[in-house]
């Protein structure tokens, strides 16, 4: 039996959905079973807790062979606190596998905000005794899109400099995500999750502009100007998450390719332009 972390969200519920045609037994870990039903697979087994409930996450792991951790959101420290409840409670239930979908900048030295708490869940999951795949995930493309390019108008201003990413969209996390899962013993430790190509934001922003028919431009502007406009739209953390996010872009550590969805998956990820022409034009994407 797989069991399935933020089923409800969009890569968890696209792990659900493969793991399931893949033949395996799977159960769904979500907060609230009832609007859980209409997300998920018909008669997709429901493990009910909360990140923040220890011992109803341990009593939810029970009997699961593979557990799939998917990372959790909100400030740090509370996304740190719910990985490492989530990592105990599957060492405290005897499950034989976990997988964990991580970033690729988890170094010491990243100014990215979120780097901590994924150091810190990585370093659990290396000592807790049970055996674990982790997969470092690029920039997801479609939080490219509803993040950065659906809400710009004519201009994108980002302190990320001329740095490069190399987005992969959620679908295609979900497909190396459900890949590992369905075959733990014959799967790595470590994996990088990336597109297969480092774009400039230059290049993202004409991709955008040929999928949608909405010209836009991309201007690198400084991290207190973006803190400033960001701070006057969104709560806290987000400004903090995503000024510290184009930090380390502009430091280039989000430009690396790897060829490891391929390898897990026999396929090449899904390119930019691809996915932008494939969600409808200015719509968040829904996978
Ligand atoms: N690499 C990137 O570019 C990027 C961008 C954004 C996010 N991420 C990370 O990737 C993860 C998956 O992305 P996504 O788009 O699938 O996210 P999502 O749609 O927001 O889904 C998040 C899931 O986590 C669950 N969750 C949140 N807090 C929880 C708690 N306290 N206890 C139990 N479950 C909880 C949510 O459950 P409910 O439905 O009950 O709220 C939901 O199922 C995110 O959580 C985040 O860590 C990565």
């Amino acid at each position: 039996m797989i069991l399935v972390t933020g089923a409800t969200g969009h890569v968890g519920c696209a792990v659900v959905s493969r793991v399931v045609s893949s033949g395996h037994e799977v159960a769904a870990l979500v907060r609230n079973a009832e609007a859980a039903q209409k997300h998920l697979p018909r008669k997709t087994t429901l493990r009910v807790a909360d990140y923040e409930n220890a011992p109803a996450l341990k009593t939810a792991f029970t009997g699961i062979d593979g557990l799939v951790l998917i990372s959790s959101d909100g400030d740090v420290d509370a996304i740190m606190r719910h990985h490492a409840n989530a990592i105990a409670a599957a060492v405290a239930a005897g499950v034989g596998h976990i997988t964990f979908t991580s970033i690729v900048d988890v170094a010491q030295s990243s100014p990215f905000y979120y780097a901590p708490a994924y150091r810190d869940a990585e370093h659990r999951l290396a000592s807790c005794g049970v055996p674990s795949t982790i997969l470092r995930c690029g920039l997801y493309s479609d939080f490219i899109l509803d993040t950065w390019l659906a809400p710009a108008s004519g201009e994108l201003a980002l302190p990320a400099g001329q740095g490069l990413v190399a987005p992969v969209s959620r679908a295609d996390v979900a497909a190396a995500v459900a890949a590992v899962a369905a075959r733990p013993d014959a799967s790595r430790a470590l994996y990088a999750i990336t597109g297969d190509r480092a774009m400039s934001f230059d290049e993202i922003v004409v991709a955008y502009a040929d999928a949608t028919a909405r010209p836009l431009r991309y201007r690198p502007c400084s991290p207190g100007d973006y803190l400033a406009s960001a701070s006057a739209r969104l709560v806290d953390p987000w400004p903090r998450v995503f000024t510290s996010l184009c930090a380390s872009i502009a430091e280039g550590r989000y430009a690396s390719t790897s060829s490891d969805f391929a390898t897990l998956t026999g396929r090449q990820p899904e390119s930019v332009r691809d996915f932008l022409n494939r969600v409808a034009p200015g719509e968040p994407a829904h996978d």
